[in-house]
């Protein structure tokens, strides 16, 4: 038994707050459970992602794996997960109790995963890791460096890049920035 089906067990069953009574399943994240270069994270499991016990899994993930797939992004360098565990109704925003309830898990994968750079997929991502009071539209695409440790890429969320084809093109700016440091650090 490692520390990490320990955590799988204790997330799974959690009733920290009131999602926990309308999940099918819980979602802890998707990839590889190792120490990797890169963490995305989202906002929370949508109906797909609910079903099948799997992060970004519906279409906003297919446009993410298309993306870093073009982009030589491996799923060995990644793993990815949201900010909730557990899918909001309707998939509406997670409230601020919701996300503080499930956070301690996030910080646990943070320690586990040992990141160095995070990708911080929309606006409640943004809001739980960099400051609460940030607007992704104003933060995005810029390196925020979190105590000399972990750069942070804000970027938009794929599921709004799907509603708004207009954000489309920044969206992939960013991802890009995200190869370019992946592959520096790589390369030695
Ligand atoms: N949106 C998210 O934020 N996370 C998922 O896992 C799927 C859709």
């Amino acid at each position: 038994m490692n520390k990490w089906d320990d955590f799988v067990r204790a997330c799974s069953s959690c009733n920290k707050c009131g999602l926990y009574q309308n999940r099918r399943n819980v979602v802890i994240g998707r990839g590889l459970v190792k120490q990797v270069p890169i963490l995305f994270v989202g906002e929370g499991p949508g109906e797909q992602e609910d079903i099948k016990g799997e992060a970004f899994v519906g279409r906003a993930g297919k446009l993410l794996d298309l993306l870093l797939d073009a982009m030589e992004i491996k799923p060995e360098d990644y793993y990815i997960t949201n900010v909730v565990k557990c899918r909001p109704p309707n998939n509406r925003i997670p409230t601020k109790d919701e996300v503080d309830a499930c956070i301690p898990w996030l910080r646990y994968q943070f320690s586990a995963i040992k990141p160095s750079i995070v990708v911080c997929l929309g606006s409640t991502a943004a809001k739980a890791l960099i400051d609460n009071d940030v607007k992704i539209t104003e933060i995005r695409g810029n390196w925020i460096d979190k105590q000399g440790k972990i750069l942070i890429m804000p970027t938009y969320h794929p599921a709004a890049v799907l509603r708004d084809n207009g954000k489309r093109a920044d969206f992939y700016l960013d991802v890009k920035k995200v190869r370019d440091r992946l592959f520096q650090m790589t390369s030695g």
